[in-house]
Formats: structure tokens, C-alpha cells, sequence
């Protein structure tokens, strides 16, 4: 269920999108929440039902939007689907790097050609896209790049070294694109979610084997807002970063997990603190005098 956007409904008027990845999960509310701030969206993906359908239920909402079938790994697709964008909506201002491909599997079991895929979708994906598009960009007076990744190789995480070997990766490319193409007016920012109820990372990453309603959710434990993130959050980020708000960001990662990444497990309590804390300075302060005293 979606809150309503606290945003004006106008603030991306005569703004045209390309979201990849963008036919379902993050990457379809992404769509709608553009759609529904004024903005024409394309939606890029591999499955061509699953893109009809996202489709018409944004056009139904009354959302100007287009679906193209292609695989970010090949750039003959990124371009066609940068073509089709302008041909149907006559430019292009913002890019969205949503496609992804994820799978948990620890590191001594992932193929050569499982870890190639990965980076495939997702890093070489990103760029391809990112080249692709440059040339409209650069024609736009507002152009901004938004690269979707994680949190998960801020520090590393279990059976996903793939994942964070990409996301990295990407990273380290929204940084350098920032650098270089600030000059030409394109701002380039990431958005890292942390879990997000309801999507396919939620899912493959075990989320799903948890119930998300309970109060005894140990998940909930991990995050120090105590919620699941929700598409819609990160919609929202989104339309900051490709609103006038965001007009002076450019090369930073905005984190959207509910403090997830900070995650520490609380190994005293804060009443066992008090005390202790208190004890040890007592007992510091007295053996320093009795020291002074001996000199
Ligand atoms: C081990 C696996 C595997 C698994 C695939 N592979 N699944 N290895 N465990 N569960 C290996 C295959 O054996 C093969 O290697 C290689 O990966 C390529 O597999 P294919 O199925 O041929 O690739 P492809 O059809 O291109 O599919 C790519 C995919 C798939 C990534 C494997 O899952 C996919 O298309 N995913 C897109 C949707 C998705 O994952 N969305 C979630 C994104 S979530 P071999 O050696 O056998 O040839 C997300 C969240 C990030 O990104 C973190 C958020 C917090």
C-alpha cells in the first residue's frame, strides 16, 4: 500500500525516464512514483509479458509509459531502448540503473561463469547503459544518472561475494562519472536499499522465510529503525535526486535501509552500562589518588 508522495505532483513535469529493471519490484514503483510527478517513463527489461503487463497498469494509472525488451549486457539493446525513449517522448533527462541479477551462493560453489553473470548484469550493465545514453543526457538541461545498489560490501556479507564485488564496483563508476561528467551537466548519485518487503532480492536473499508482520522478526533485530523498507521508500529517494532538490548532488550514495548497514550487536545493555561505566571511572579516580598519594 503506498503512502501519499510528499512531493508536489508537478515536480517533474516535462521530464522523460528510462528505469531498467524497471518492469517489476523497486524498479516498477520507481516508474510509477515518476509517472505520477509528471514524468514520462520507458521501462527496460528482459521479459516481454511481464513488460506489456507493467505497461498498461502504469497507462491505466494515467502514466505516459513505454516497456522495451532488451538485456543491459548487450549494448545493441541499451541503445535501441535509448532510441525507442527518445523516438516515443523526445528526449531524455534520467537514467535509472535498476537491472540486477542476484543469487545466494557461497564463494568456494560460485562458477567462474556465476560470478561473470553477475558482474555482467549488473556492473558492465550499468556502464553500457550509462554510455549509452550520454549523448541524450548531455542534450538535456537536467540530466541525472541514478545507479541502484546495496550496502552489503560496505563491510561484506555471507554468499554474496558476487554481489559485492558488482556493487562495488558500481559504486566506484557513479563516483568517477560524477567526476567527468559534472561538466556536462549530468549529476550522477546511487541509492543503496537496504531489504525491501515484497521484491525478488527480498525473496532470493531469505527474506521471505521470515515472517515480516512479527514483532519477533529477527531481521527487525539487524535494523536499528526497527521496519522493513518499502518500494515506495525508495521511490521517494528517488524523486529527490531527479527533482531541483538535488540539483548540487552529484557522486554520493544515498542510503536508504533504516540504519541497517550500522548494525552491531548490542552486547551490553544500556542499564549494564550505566552502572559499569560509572564503576570503572570510580574505581580509575580512586586508584589515582592512592597513587598521587605514594609520590
Ligand atoms: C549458484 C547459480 C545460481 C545459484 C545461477 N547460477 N543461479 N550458481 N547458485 N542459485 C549460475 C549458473 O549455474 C550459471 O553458471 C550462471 O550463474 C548463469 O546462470 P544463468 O541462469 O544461465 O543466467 P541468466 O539466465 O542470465 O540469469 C541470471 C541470474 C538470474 C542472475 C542467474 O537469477 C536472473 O536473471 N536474475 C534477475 C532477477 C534477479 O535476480 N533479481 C534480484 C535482484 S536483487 P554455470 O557455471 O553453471 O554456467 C538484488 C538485490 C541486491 O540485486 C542486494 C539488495 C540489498
Amino acid at each position: 500500500m503506498s503512502i501519499e508522495s510528499p512531493f508536489k505532483s508537478n515536480i517533474l513535469d516535462n521530464q522523460v525516464a528510462l528505469v531498467t529493471g524497471g518492469s517489476s519490484g523497486i524498479g516498477l514503483e520507481i516508474c510509477r512514483q515518476l509517472g505520477k510527478h509528471g514524468c514520462s517513463v520507458a521501462m527496460m527489461g528482459r521479459r516481454a509479458e511481464i513488460l506489456t503487463l507493467a505497461e498498461k497498469m502504469l497507462t491505466d494509472e494515467g502514466i505516459r509509459a513505454l516497456s522495451v525488451q532488451g538485456d543491459v549486457r548487450k549494448p545493441e539493446d541499451c541503445i535501441r531502448a535509448i532510441k525507442s525513449t527518445v523516438e516515443k517522448f523526445g528526449g531524455l533527462n534520467c537514467l535509472i540503473n535498476g537491472a540486477a541479477g542476484n543469487f545466494l551462493c557461497a564463494a568456494e560453489n560460485l562458477s567462474p561463469n556465476g560470478f561473470k553473470t553477475v558482474l555482467d548484469i549488473d556492473t558492465q550493465g550499468t556502464f553500457n547503459m550509462c554510455r549509452s545514453a550520454f549523448s541524450e543526457l548531455r542534450k538535456s538541461s537536467n540530466a541525472n544518472i541514478i545507479n541502484i545498489t546495496a550496502t552489503f560490501h560496505y563491510a561484506a556479507m555471507w554468499y554474496q561475494l558476487h554481489v559485492c564485488t558488482a556493487k562495488a564496483a558500481i559504486d566506484a563508476l557513479t563516483r568517477s562519472l560524477a567526476l567527468e561528467w559534472g561538466e556536462y551537466g549530468i549529476r550522477v548519485n546511487g541509492i543503496a536499499p537496504g531489504p525491501i518487503a515484497d521484491t525478488a532480492g527480498f525473496s532470493k536473499l531469505g527474506g521471505s522465510l521470515m515472517d515480516t508482520d512479527s514483532s519477533n522478526n529477527p531481521l527487525l533485530e539487524t535494523i536499528p529503525l526497527k521496519r522493513i523498507g518499502t518500494k515506495w521508500d525508495i521511490a521517494m529517494s528517488v524523486l529527490y535526486l531527479c527533482s531541483s532538490a538535488g540539483q548540487n548532488i552529484t557522486g554520493t550514495i544515498l542510503v536508504n535501509d533504516g540504519g541497517n548497514w550500522l548494525h552491531k550487536p548490542q552486547i551490553l545493555d544500556r542499564e549494564t552500562v550505566q552502572s559499569f561505566s560509572r564503576s570503572i571511572e570510580k574505581k580509575s579516580r580512586q586508584e589515582g589518588i592512592a597513587t598521587k598519594s605514594k609520590l
